[in-house]
């Protein structure tokens, strides 16, 4: 039988851990060492659950439940997302306690019934709404995509938490449920993955929400995501770097990816890294083929040089450059950087299709794509490495 964790008095984890995940969204979001759905019991004179769990993983979630409430009925269910890593749990928890009051914001109503057979009553929410269970209240904030359009947050003055979902979660799994205890750096460091993976495409909407809750001028001790660690000790540094994830702010950072075959177009690449590297600029370096996509993506978010290249293969660039391209436009990234080059046999023309895309992706050319036909002599190296001096001198 699984047990509850508690947090605090009053509040329990009863989520699932999905140990086994290492692809988060299917092949969205590729990561390490898997995955929590966090759910959590609030117990005063009405019990309220805030989200579910995935479907596969409801009987973890009804035993946890259970270990805390025996056979006292649970009274509410806010449901904050209708994705199904948060809703799947949904049809079988309202079974089990019939007679909870399930609320959710109005987006995730029509999206949770346009998933699952619900034959029974959602009360829709909006930003501000509030319902008191007892000793606390809670005020409802719609996070419209962050990550989809039914996304909401709860804040409980007298819990000082923020039950989250979405927002500010991350894929680090650890049995003590919070951050106390862990490494800051690499704790924001898997939020930043998180952020550049699910939430990246909607800066613009983050930033306005980020600012909005910051005008609500909430006390915050806690705030408890759907996924991953709870932010207690590191609740200031988990805002801040929020804010700075929304600005995507840059420093004089490079990412350079590529795809090649008989190194022609990787020796560019090099020579790329060692010239904004000697111009004293972060450089990170990654063959695409053979590196998880979501640790690239957290690398580009704080970079100010993106540098794209491929060898030519049957007139067209490698797959997993395409792949990529695609992934950065799906990103909407801005205020950044673009740089293509690439090796060609008899047909140059690839370089330049990875410059127009990028620049579809929004990026600015730093300079004219690099086109290298074969094996670069010495020449050319020192000129990848002069473009790359000069692009950073020019920034
Ligand atoms: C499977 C394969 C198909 C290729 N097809 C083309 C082509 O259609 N047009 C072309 O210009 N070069 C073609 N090439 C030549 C490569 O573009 C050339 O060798 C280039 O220097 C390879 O760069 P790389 O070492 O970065 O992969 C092909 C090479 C391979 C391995
Ligand atoms: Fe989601
Ligand atoms: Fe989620």
């Amino acid at each position: 039988m699984k047990k509850a964790k508690k947090i605090i008095d009053s509040v329990y984890w009863v989520g699932a851990r999905d140990i086994n995940c290492r692809d988060f969204h299917g092949e969205l979001f590729p990561i390490e060492e898997g995955a929590t759905y966090n759910a959590y019991l609030v117990i005063d004179e009405q019990i309220t659950l805030f989200d579910t769990v995935e479907e596969e993983f409801t009987k973890d979630c009804l035993e946890r439940i259970h270990s805390v409430i025996g056979d006292k009925e649970l009274d509410n269910i806010v449901l904050q997302h209708a994705e199904p890593d948060h809703s799947g749990g949904l049809v079988q928890l309202q079974k089990a306690y019939p007679n909870a009051h399930i609320y959710a914001s109005t987006g995730c109503v029509r999206n949770v019934k346009a998933q699952f057979p619900i034959d029974f009553d959602i009360t829709p929410l909006k930003t501000n709404d509030t319902i008191c269970t007892g000793k606390f209240n809670f005020t409802f904030v719609e996070m419209q995509m962050i990550h989809w359009p039914d996304n909401m947050l709860t804040y409980c003055p007298e819990l000082k938490t923020v039950f989250s979902n979405d927002a500010f979660g991350q894929h680090i799994i650890n049995y003590q449920l919070t951050d106390q205890g862990l490494d800051k750096d690499y704790c924001i460091r898997q939020a930043k993955e998180y952020y550049a993976n699910i939430v990246l495409p909607y800066t613009a909407q983050t930033a306005a929400k980020l600012k909005l809750i910051g005008s609500m001028n909430l006390d915050i001790e806690y705030i408890m995501p759907a996924h991953g660690i709870i932010w207690k000790d590191f609740v200031s540094d988990i805002l801040a770097a929020y804010q700075d994830f929304a600005a995507l702010t840059s420093k004089n950072k490079a990412v350079i990816v590529y795809q090649s075959v008989w190194n022609h177009t990787q020796e560019l690449a090099e020579s790329l890294a060692e010239g904004f590297g000697d111009a004293g600029w972060d450089v990170k370096i990654y063959p695409l083929s053979t590196t998880r996509s979501s640790i690239i993506f957290r690398e580009i978010m704080d970079a100010k040089v993106i540098c794209v290249g491929s060898g030519t293969y049957n007139n067209d660039m490698s797959y997993s450059v395409a792949a990529f391209l695609q992934h950065l436009k799906a990103s909407k990234l801005k205020g950044k950087k673009g740089l293509a080059f690439g090796a060609y046999g008899w047909f140059p023309r690839v370089a330049g299709t990875l410059e127009q895309i990028m620049t579809e992706a929004g990026l600015e050319s730093a300079h004219e794509a690099i086109k290298q036909n074969f094996q670069p002599s010495d020449n050319d190296l020192e000129n990848a490495y002069n473009i790359a001096t000069e692009i950073a001198k020019a920034l």
